[in-house]
């Protein structure tokens, strides 16, 4: 018995960073995302293991074993039958490309299947978000909202892929996996960062303009509080002690160069997550451009380009 599962990684666009409940992994703001159809993890899980096995991309990950077993547990329950998990996905892991987020997703998709567990979408989201505060988003198609309400969050898409088509541009600067992993950054934010309280404080503000802004196709708007939202939150980490710097030069560069073609009349913004990989949001007319640009970047190691897609789901 087996079955296979398909998620794509999210961006977010007004960004989750804190929890407020490091036990039941619940955020601390609310966050707004956009799903990626073209970049994609597929979990498939086999129900025929003496103990649990993970292989990623092919090569076998007992370090990351725990992870997903506590995941499945949580979806199948914790007298599930052993299995064997292999995951796959054709863009880099670990590297600031949200594949965690994929990878959970997919996971409590699959386990529900195989378990037999026949669970809300919702309740599916609020899974995966003990296992990765953004994987919560990645079980919904296009612009995707996730608010914290009393004891677990919710999350809605508030704009299809097809009614508001953006491409996204992900310039990738580096594939080393990240020095400090997300959980114990926002921790570490959260003791030590003198900004943490104003980030939390401003959320709903940047919430509010970037939902407005979807809802209306404002293309300007949104790029406006991406990207002030985007900045925030790496100032938050900036001021953190030890500090946590996630940006190369090629970041840097990249960042430059969407400013130069928003300048030059391009509709595209840039946003990053914790890893050094730039992601430029675009309009479809002026991904070629986009992907043009980033491309003659020094320092950019490979470009790949997405447009929206769908929430997680089974294959086959
Ligand atoms: O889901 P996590 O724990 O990997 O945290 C994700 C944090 C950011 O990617 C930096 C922001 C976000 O909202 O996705």
């Amino acid at each position: 018995m087996h079955v296979t599962a398909r998620a794509h990684p999210n961006i977010a666009l007004v960004k989750y960073w804190g929890k407020r409940d490091s036990a039941r992994n619940l955020p601390a703001v609310g966050s707004i995302s956009i799903t990626l159809g073209d970049l994609w993890t597929d979990m498939r899980l086999e129900a025929d293991a003496e103990a649990d096995e993970l292989s990623v991309n092919g090569d076998s990950r007992p370090d990351l074993l725990p992870r997903i077993a506590s995941c499945l547990d949580l979806v199948a329950g914790d007298d599930r039958q052993p299995m064997s998990v292999s995951s796959h996905s054709n863009f880099p892991v670990a590297a600031g490309l949200a594949s965690s987020a994929s990878a959970f997703a997919a996971a409590v998709v699959a386990a529900a299947a195989i378990s037999g567990r026949k669970l809300e979408r919702e309740e599916l989201a609020n899974l995966a978000g003990r296992a990765s505060g953004s994987a919560a988003r990645s079980l919904y198609e296009g612009f995707v909202e996730l608010e914290n309400a009393a004891e677990r969050v919710q999350v809605r898409t508030i704009c299809d892929s097809a009614s508001w088509p953006l491409s996204v541009v992900v310039a990738i600067t580096s594939t080393l996996p990240k020095s400090v992993g997300s959980g114990e950054a926002m921790e570490i934010s959260r003791r030590t960062s003198p900004f943490y309280e104003r980030w939390i404080d401003a959320q709903g503000d940047d919430l509010q303009r970037a939902r407005t802004a979807i809802l209306a196709r404002d293309f300007e708007a949104l790029a406006d509080v991406a990207e002030h939202n985007c900045l925030k939150m790496h100032s938050v980490m900036w001021a953190s002690r030890p500090p946590m710097v996630y940006w190369n030069a090629a970041t840097l560069d990249c960042m430059q160069a969407v400013r130069q073609l928003r300048a030059d009349g391009a509709g595209v913004f840039f946003t990053i997550d914790a890893g050094p990989q730039v992601k430029a949001v675009c309009l479809p007319e002026d991904a070629d451009r986009v992907r043009d640009a980033l491309t003659g970047v020094d320092g950019v190691e490979r470009v790949m380009t997405s447009g929206l897609g769908e929430g997680a789901h089974l294959l086959g």
